[in-house]
């Protein structure tokens, strides 16, 4: 059985988690290097990694010509996905590309035109579909449990500290992104279209969204460390400690080299563009409906999703899951099984797992880059929707 050797591009928060287990050792997967434009952070990187002796790149033409490295794990901010996805294919790797596929859906399919052009394998990380809750979902639903299915609906909750963290980094404008829904919904958004069908397709879009708390206005000063003591002291989104790398750490690295990095940055500050809630209304080619919501400023984090059918309906909620038969009134808890050990639940393992099976067999199968397209073509379209106001459309062909 071939051992891959795999490199990591991308020595952030996300880099961490894959690095530290494929640098551990897998049963058919060894770390092949790291590769980050930031020398500085890079640095950082491997010693807080505790990445002893492995090889570094600061640049990535060099990194992808490397003819001992089997595939590349993308963990580069969204904004970056599309040329690093395309250098890497064109140098002959496979990929994991971290979701969203690419903050637009015109970058998607460049994505996917480079991948047709080269054959090579282009996997997508929506790691929310390998939860345990997620395969236990898909097979009550694929089961037929409730009838003609007619409506679904989802919630992100995201918790105080994480809700800041969307304010501050990259992600705070859309531009970068893809705004909020695509950048961190696209797992719900991928999970609500895989329980449906990716072979059905959302037909019309409609989004209410705003920035109702993150105000401007709001902002006492620039930055953390230039807010006065008292109001820092008191400030709910003063530590971001978690969502930055390094993330097993009691502080972010903060004043990194790029600007990109404001992990300090004052979740009040003018210089965002994303939405702090949003609601989605959709519409699939086969009539069935759905609406998606994300709150955050919560205690904690959670998703719920409900799914009414002819024969009855479905309550994903806090873990557990339960049906109602509209006939009888029967209510039936499904058990879940646990989630393995590691990142995200145990999923970051299961999916580079499945990565390597991918590997194995030269397919993405279900976990490709036409599935992540869809789910950034509809947050797209929703983004469209709540900043004009009007209901979109999407065309067949818009799904290339
Ligand atoms: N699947 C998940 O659950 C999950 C969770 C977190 C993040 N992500 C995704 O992972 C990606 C990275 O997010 P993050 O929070 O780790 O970002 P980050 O900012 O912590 O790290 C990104 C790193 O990429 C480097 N970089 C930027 N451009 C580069 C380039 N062109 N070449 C080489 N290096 C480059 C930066 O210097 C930085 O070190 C994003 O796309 C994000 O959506 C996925």
């Amino acid at each position: 059985m071939k051992m891959y050797r795999i490199g990591v591009i991308g020595a952030g928060a996300r880099g961490e988690t894959f690095a530290r287990q494929l640098y551990a050792g897998m049963e058919r997967a060894t770390l092949f290097g790291i590769c980050d434009r930031d020398a500085d952070r890079l640095g950082k990187f491997v010693d807080y990694c505790e990445l002893k002796g492995a090889r570094t790149f600061t640049d990535s033409a060099e990194f992808f010509r490397q003819p001992d490295l089997d595939a590349v794990i993308i963990t580069t901010p969204d904004f970056t996905h599309r040329d690093v996805a395309l250098q890497a294919m064109r140098a002959g790797k496979d990929i994991y590309l971290e979701k969203p596929v690419a903050p637009t859906s015109e970058q998607c399919r460049e994505i996917i035109r480079c991948q047709r052009e080269t054959g090579r394998v282009a996997f997508v990380g929506f790691n929310l579909r390998a939860a345990a809750q997620s395969e236990r979902l898909k097979d009550i639903v694929s089961s037929g449990i409730l009838g003609q299915i007619l409506h679904v609906e989802g919630l992100e909750q995201l918790s105080v500290a994480h809700s800041a963290s969307f304010m501050r980094r990259f992600h705070r404008k859309r531009e970068n992104t893809g705004g909020l829904l695509n950048h961190k919904c696209c797992h719900d958004l991928d999970r609500i279209l895989w329980l449906i069908g990716h072979e059905r397709r959302v037909v019309k879009v409609a989004s209410f969204a705003g920035l109702n708390v993150f105000l401007p206005r709001k902002a006492p000063a620039k930055t953390c460390h230039e807010c006065p003591a008292g109001i820092y002291q008191a400030c709910p989104y003063k530590d971001t400690a978690g969502f930055v790398f390094p993330v097993h750490g009691d502080r972010p690295i903060h004043h990194q080299s790029s600007d990109i990095y404001g992990a300090d940055l004052c979740v009040y500050n003018d210089d965002k563009s994303v939405f702090d809630n949003q609601t989605v209304i959709l519409e699939w080619d086969h009539g069935v409906r759905g609406n998606f919501n994300v709150q955050l400023f919560q205690s904690r984090g959670c998703r719920e999703t409900r799914i009414w059918g002819e024969k009855g309906c479905l309550q994903a909620v806090d873990g557990k899951i339960r049906t109602i038969l509209s006939a009888t009134g029967d209510e039936i808890d499904h058990a879940v099984a646990s989630n393995g050990a590691g990142g995200h639940g145990g999923t970051d393992p299961k999916m580079l797992g499945r990565f390597v099976a991918a590997l194995d067999g030269g397919d993405s199968g279900d976990s490709g880059l036409s599935q992540g397209m869809a789910v950034t073509l509809v947050a797209e379209k929703a983004e469209r929707s709540a900043l004009s106001g009007q209901v979109q459309a999407i065309a067949n062909e818009e799904y290339f």
